[in-house]
């Protein structure tokens, strides 16, 4: 399976991936890295593993269909199947949401319905995690639609939010889980064992 990792910021979840290719759990590949932010650790990392790493920002662009005809164009180069979204800062367009149908992923560091949407991501879940007082929060891997976080849930990790936890302490727990977490839902797409029903997101176990 040919995966592309959408990202602007560090690049952990995409080194996980790499990491989980190599030791031979992962049966895919990355084929590009793309990001809207020109400085991110993700297309560091992309260039060190001799990954195709882009740089695509709608304001290189004349119009917006020059812009998404570009991504399209750049997906297609790759032989890209599936989208693999990992701190993506920017709305997909539409019409690539539309050509990758259930065939699009993102991780979020929270137990989705709640704590998603627009503005909720970095620090601000974890605090709007603790100031709720709920005891548990996790990290979720959901299918991309054409709203902020409201895609079918793939899979989803629990942890315990303790007493002393701060939002730094809680996002770095829940990085940890997402690494594993981002690797196992990729893996069932690779493996072809995910069966999807509207909103319900089926994972047979291995043969
Ligand atoms: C992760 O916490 C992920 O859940 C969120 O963005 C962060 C990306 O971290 N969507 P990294 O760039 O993969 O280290």
């Amino acid at each position: 399976m040919n995966i592309a990792v959408f990202a602007s910021g560090r690049g952990s979840n995409l080194q996980a991936i790499l990491n989980a290719i190599h030791q031979g759990f992962l049966p895919a590949r990355v084929t590009v890295v793309l990001s809207n932010n020109s400085n991110a650790g993700a297309l560091e990392i992309a260039r060190l593993h001799k990954i195709p790493a882009v740089h695509l920002s709608q304001i290189q662009f004349p119009s917006e269909d020059a812009y998404v005809e570009t991504m399209l164009a750049v997906l297609q180069q790759h032989g890209v199947e599936l989208i693999a979204l990992a701190g993506y800062m920017k709305k997909l367009p539409r019409r690539v949401i539309e050509n990758f149908q259930n065939r699009i992923l993102n991780i979020h560091p929270a137990l989705l319905p709640a704590f998603g949407g627009k503005g909720m991501y970095g620090h601000y879940v974890h605090e709007a995690v603790i100031a709720s007082g709920a005891t548990f929060s996790g990290a979720t891997v959901h299918l991309v639609d054409e709203e902020y976080d409201r895609g079918p849930i793939v899979m989803q990790q629990t942890v315990p939010v303790e007493k002393t936890d701060t939002p730094e302490t809680l996002a770095a727990k829940i990085l940890h889980i997402e690494h594993k977490l981002y690797v196992e839902a990729l893996k069932a797409f690779a493996e072809q064992r995910v069966v999807i029903k509207e909103r319900n997101v089926w994972i047979h176990s291995h043969n």
